[in-house]
């Protein structure tokens, strides 16, 4: 897989990715990750990217200029190009793994930031655009990486162990039943002793059977009527 990501804070974007998920898929060769930064695409010597509003109002909006000039150079036939905005498609696990079954996709990420984008950008340069939560951030860079850090855990090969990305939260409808590690007692908080039989069918009854419990509990909404 391949991602371009257009930034006006490229640091940010880059020192994340040295770390965690992201370093050990570009060590395993899954992912080719690059960053832009979005000033490099102006030609005036304040390297402009926003600017008022048209029709007034507060705060400043990205150009569409050195977007259009980005992506038109990064964009390859096939390339999918990616803007984070709260209006967009809110993310589920279901979105990622569509997202993370393209292996040999290219993605080209769109931080916003201020009011967000020329609504030109979205309408004539983005395939598809994503939020986050029903909530509004400064900018576009942590939605960008929630985004890719769950891609990038889905691929093939990257986490050490495939079948955590099989049995956790979302998948199934249901969310994750409750895990434990040693010791086997704390504090007089006790392990649940089904755990430590080794009785494999019962443990697998037992998870099947809090998970479904804590998801009516905690996210009834995600429960298949
Ligand atoms: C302050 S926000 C713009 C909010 C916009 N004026 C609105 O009311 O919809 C600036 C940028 O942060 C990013 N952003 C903020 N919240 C987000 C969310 N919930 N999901 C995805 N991106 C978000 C987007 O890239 C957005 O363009």
């Amino acid at each position: 897989m391949k991602i371009d990501i257009i930034t006006i804070f490229p640091q940010q974007i880059e020192q994340y990715t040295e770390f965690g998920i992201f370093r050990i898929a570009k060590e395993k060769k899954a992912v080719d990750i690059n960053v832009h930064d979005l000033r490099k695409w102006t030609d005036d010597n304040h390297k402009t990217i926003d600017d008022r509003p048209f029709g007034g109002g507060a705060g400043m909006v990205m150009k569409v200029e050195p977007v259009y000039k980005a992506i038109n150079e990064l964009k390859k036939k096939g390339s999918i190009v990616i803007a984070t905005t709260p209006q967009g498609k809110p993310l589920k696990q279901k979105m990622l793994r569509d997202l993370s079954k393209e292996v040999d996709c290219h993605y080209i990420f769109l931080c916003g930031h201020y009011e967000g984008f020329d609504q030109r950008i979205i309408d004539n340069l983005v395939d598809i655009e994503i939020s986050i939560g029903d909530y509004v951030l400064s900018g576009g860079e942590l939605p960008v990486l929630t985004i890719i850090d769950g891609i990038l855990r889905l691929l093939p090969n990257v986490l050490g162990n495939e079948q955590s990305s099989i049995n956790e939260s979302f998948t199934e409808n249901t969310l994750e039943y409750p895990q434990y590690t040693r010791p086997e007692e704390f504090m007089g908080w006790k392990v649940p002793p089904v755990l430590l039989k080794g009785n494999h069918s019962q443990i697998a009854l037992w998870r099947d059977q809090k998970a479904k419990e804590i998801t009516l509990k905690k996210r009834p909404d995600i429960v298949k009527s």
